[in-house]
């Protein structure tokens, strides 16, 4: 067993299916950039959100198993959708590990207002697991909530698309049935879509606010360490590893261009 004050050096392992999960890499590193991370994405199994709910089970314990392995301390599921497939199960199984995940940030955007009109973008699978309905019947009464699952929107980050005009096309014929209804705000409850924040808003027009949880996970991951006596006491700027299980020159290059991408 490591001493704690060995452990507290030790790297945040942080996972999605691919890339999109450095949009909350992005938030953990300005929330603690004196840590150390291990980024590792899976985009040669992505996208999860149209798999079967036991794939991406699998999926995601196979991810847990090869952080922990390197020494995590701590467990960001930087995934909206395996967090729905399966974060319960693993804080079953690790219970001596920090586990946070990130769900859709729908409380904010239900109490911005008077009884908003949300809109909620997210994976098939995320808006169909029962954490979401729940999430939803919690503030069915202060908002008007529109879940919009959204297949095929991920790829365009994967493949690195942020702004092209087939990535426009997309998000217009998507968006349309939303555009003369008046939204107040729009959920991004996928880690990839905060990439793709410059076109959707364009889409959906400058009076939506858009909300995504990047920031309140990673604010969560801080309590949850300091509360394990974990943080890092070091003053110095930490280091990010990026892995991916496509272990390709492009692939590292896209991660690196994605942590310092304006968005
Ligand atoms: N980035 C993931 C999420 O937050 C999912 C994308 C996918 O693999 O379908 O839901």
């Amino acid at each position: 067993m490591m001493a704690i004050d060995e452990k507290k050096g030790q790297p945040i392992g942080v996972f999605d299916s691919g890339v999109g999960g450095i949009s909350v890499l992005r938030e953990l590193i300005r929330v603690m950039p004196n840590e150390n991370y291990i980024y590792l994405g899976d985009s040669k199994n992505a996208p999860y959100g149209t798999k079967p709910l036991e794939t991406v089970r699998k999926l995601t314990f196979r991810n847990v198993r090869t952080l922990l392995d390197q020494g995590a301390k701590g467990l960001v599921v930087a995934c909206n959708t395996a967090t729905s497939a399966a974060v319960r199960l693993m804080r079953s199984t690790y219970t001596e590990v920090p586990i946070v995940g990130i769900e859709p940030a729908l409380k904010p955007a239900a109490l911005q207002k008077e009884h908003p009109k949300v809109l909620v973008m997210a994976t098939p699978m995320t808006v169909q697991q029962e954490k979401f309905r729940q999430l939803m019947a919690r503030y069915e009464n202060k908002a008007d909530i529109y879940p919009l699952p959204c297949p095929g929107l991920m790829e365009f980050i994967e493949a690195g698309d942020l702004e092209s005009e087939r990535l426009h096309d997309f998000l217009q014929e998507l968006l349309a049935p939303y555009l003369d209804k008046k939204m107040d705000s729009v959920v991004l409850g996928c880690t990839h879509y905060p990439f793709a924040r410059k076109m959707i808003r364009r889409v959906m027009g400058d009076m939506v606010t858009i909300f995504d949880g990047g920031e309140g996970t990673a604010r969560e991951m801080r309590r949850r360490l300091a509360v394990a006596g974990l943080l890092n006491p070091s003053e110095e700027p930490g280091w990010v590893k990026f892995e991916n299980s496509v272990a390709t020159p492009e692939e590292l290059a896209l991660c690196q261009r994605l942590l310092k991408q304006e968005i």
